[in-house]
């Protein structure tokens, strides 16, 4: 049942909740993920749709979602672009208006951020971003919560992103805003996260404190000493033009065993996958000891029932039902 008023809350990006909320996002997702594990069934969704628009592909983000809702007692819609009237260019805006009629929650994934802000606006049923050109919350929400399952609050921690200034990257440095941690990126030149991201986490922290967010050229002196290396592909969806002239540009940004070995003797290593073995990462850090990706994937799953949780319950909340 769609929401006629326009009360609700979107994730857009890491900007649109704050510590306390995160906080209380990640309790949740313990919960849910302890009964899921102990085959507790879980119906807080119960009636409730989601509809998932991807203009590009999926593996995690589509299956996490779908699976997530079913477990929850709701039901979800892969509604592929090219199947769509979008596709045939029905705008963003009716088709946010329509599909907020039929679903009560909307998930995009998207090349330009601006549809994903668009569908927001337009939308009445809260809009959660799947990945756009310039952000992927859901992943680094779910980055977050692996790491404090295995590190605990990672407050005052020192994080090493080593690649391109892409998708992720950009909502790293919202991260670190949002649990106040010292990030080091390490990107080649050219290839520099968004600048507007970059200086208002900056600002906000340099005001706020306990946390940084630097930018530097040099992969091993952003890994030296950090608790936690990320990295991804050189080449996102929607680039593969550019894959050759990237994989010249990125040579000596791989993290492998020797850029492992500047940071903590104990630290822990994600990527978000899908990996390029051999290219942004080798196979012995991807699957050696330090690396914890097959559990950050299955993260995706356990913290979006918790944001589907918040974000679809949320209007009910708000009208005090
Ligand atoms: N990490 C991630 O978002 O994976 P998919 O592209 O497979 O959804
Ligand atoms: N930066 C990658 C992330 C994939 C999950 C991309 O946008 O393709």
């Amino acid at each position: 049942m769609a929401v006629t008023e326009k009360i609700k809350r979107d994730l857009l990006t890491l900007t649109d909740l704050d510590g306390a909320e995160m906080t209380r996002l990640f309790e949740r997702t313990e919960a849910l993920k302890q009964a899921q594990r102990a085959g507790a069934s879980t119906n807080t969704l119960a009636g409730r749709t989601l509809g998932m628009v991807f203009e590009k592909a999926s593996t995690r983000t589509r299956v996490s979602f779908e699976v997530g809702m079913f477990q929850l007692g709701g039901m979800a819609l892969f509604l592929s672009s090219r199947e769509l009237q979008l596709g045939r260019g029905e705008t963003v805006a009716d088709s946010a208006r329509v599909l907020s009629r039929y679903v009560d929650g909307l998930m995009i994934r998207t090349f330009d951020h601006g549809n994903v802000e668009t569908m927001a606006r337009h939308a009445t049923v809260p809009v959660i971003n799947g990945l756009s050109d310039t952000f992927h919350p859901c992943q680094v929400l779910a980055d977050l919560f692996t790491f404090r399952e295995k590190r605990g609050d990672p407050t005052g921690c020192r994080v090493a992103w080593i690649g391109d200034g892409n998708n992720m990257a950009n909502s790293w440095i919202q991260a670190a805003l949002l649990a106040r941690f010292h990030l080091s990126l390490a990107c080649p030149k050219g290839y520099d996260p968004d600048p507007g991201v970059l200086r208002a986490a900056g600002a906000a922290l340099a005001e706020k404190g306990g946390g940084s967010v630097t930018l530097e050229r040099d992969p091993r002196a952003a890994a030296a000493g950090a608790d936690l290396v990320v990295t991804d592909t050189w080449t996102s969806m929607g680039q593969e033009a550019e894959r050759e002239r990237r994989l010249r540009d990125f040579e000596g940004y791989r993290v492998d065993a020797d850029l492992m070995a500047r940071a903590a003797p104990d630290a822990l290593f994600m990527h978000c996958l899908p990996a390029h073995r051999g290219e942004e990462v080798s196979d012995q850090v991807l699957d050696g000891p330090q690396s914890v990706v097959w559990e950050e994937a299955e993260n995706r799953l356990h913290v979006q029932k918790a944001i589907l949780e918040w974000l679809l319950l949320w209007p009910d909340a708000a009208r005090g039902k």
